[in-house]
């Protein structure tokens, strides 16, 4: 007991994927979460996140749960030169600490879970904010995001059968274009040349370029047609100032994350009003959609909640089926 008191279960991106855990339950893992913070069970501090020049970043994010028994911190690196070398753009591993003891329990590779539940968060949004009847997606950045969201929209609006999308690296468009299509149910998805005709046809527009460090936003309000949801989730780099303020709505993930990005890194000096979070959202109605006409910005920064929360459902799934390898602490 004793020597198993002592190891930490380390989980590959290989284990990960054999645990199978579906889309569609991580945002229902996610909305309960997001309901536990609505009740004061979370403690999160915001992240740190700083650039280590240009738009490459480090940032550590740590959160708190007793409500999910657990806490956990995730250290990962961000740099979107690295898919060109054959690495992806965001590198992390996460630790997973039993909230009664402090026992470590897991070590797990982080990229995968921020892969699933960074698309499984704008699922969380899309499910509350969409507005009825829409069925094109518009991503911007052709990247892991843009694969994982189309499954996650498909979880929560199964009806979106098409997506418009646009890459600044032709290749990586079409060949986006070429392994999405006909997949999650969308039958059409297009590359489009530039970002205001994706932006202008997209009843769900999800930003997904790089998080700048000295932002060339381009997004302008007239972008955005009536009834459309735009979910961000590279922060404010791809929406005007002006675009921000003539949203109807707009909501975050965590007041206290974009708080502190705004005072520490100079970051959303656009945003002058923020109406809910997604926690008041989920929990309370706050912040939804009230006409088909609205047009709604949800900035998704992505918190330590939806990592935490994912970890754990991973970590019970892989002591179910004896997946992983343990590691002791002291050998
Ligand atoms: N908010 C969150 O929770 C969260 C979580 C993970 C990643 N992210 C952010 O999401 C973004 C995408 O991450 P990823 O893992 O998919 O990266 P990725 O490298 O796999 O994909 C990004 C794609 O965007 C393209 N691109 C670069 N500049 C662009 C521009 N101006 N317009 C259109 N496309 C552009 C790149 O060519 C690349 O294909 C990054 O900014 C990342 O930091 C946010």
């Amino acid at each position: 007991m004793v020597e198993a008191r002592r190891s930490v279960r380390y989980l590959s991106g290989a284990d990960l994927d054999r645990l199978g855990l579906g889309m569609g339950e991580l945002v229902d893992i996610l909305e309960e979460a997001f309901r536990a913070k609505a009740a004061g069970e979370v403690t999160m501090p915001p992240k740190i996140f700083f650039h280590r020049g240009g738009p490459r970043f480090y940032s550590s994010m740590v959160c708190a749960s007793p409500a999910l028994g657990y806490a956990g911190c995730k250290w990962q690196s961000g740099d979107p030169a690295n898919p060109a070398i054959g690495l992806p753009y965001i590198q992390g591993l996460y630790i997973l600490t039993e909230d009664a003891t402090g026992r470590m329990c897991a070590v797990m590779d982080a990229e995968w879970i921020t892969g699933k539940r960074t698309a499984a968060a704008s699922g969380l949004v899309i499910r509350h904010l969409a507005k009825a009847g829409g069925r094109t997606l518009g991503i911007l950045g052709c990247g892991v995001q843009a694969r994982a969201h189309l499954e996650a929209v498909h979880a929560v609006r199964p009806r979106f059968d098409e997506c418009l999308c646009y890459d600044i690296v032709p290749e990586r468009r079409d060949r986006f274009v070429a392994e999405m299509t006909g997949r999650f149910g969308f039958g059409s998805v297009r590359g489009l040349s530039g970002p205001e005709e994706v932006a202008r046809n997209s009843d769900v527009l999800v930003t997904g370029g790089p998080i700048e460090k000295d932002r060339k936003p381009v997004i302008r309000p007239d972008w955005i047609g009536p009834g459309a949801l735009v979910v961000t989730i590279d922060y404010d780099s791809y929406v005007t100032d002006e675009a921000i303020r003539a949203m109807d709505l707009v909501l975050t993930d965590d007041f206290g994350q974009i708080e502190d990005a705004r005072l520490n890194e100079g970051k959303f000096p656009g945003v002058a009003r923020v109406d809910s979070t997604l926690a008041e959202l989920v929990a309370h109605g706050k912040g939804a959609r009230t006409s088909d006409a609205q047009r709604i910005l949800a900035f998704n920064l992505g918190i330590a909640l939806e990592d935490l929360a994912t970890a754990v459902a991973l970590l019970e799934r892989a002591r179910r089926e004896g997946v992983g390898t343990m590691l002791p602490i002291r050998a």
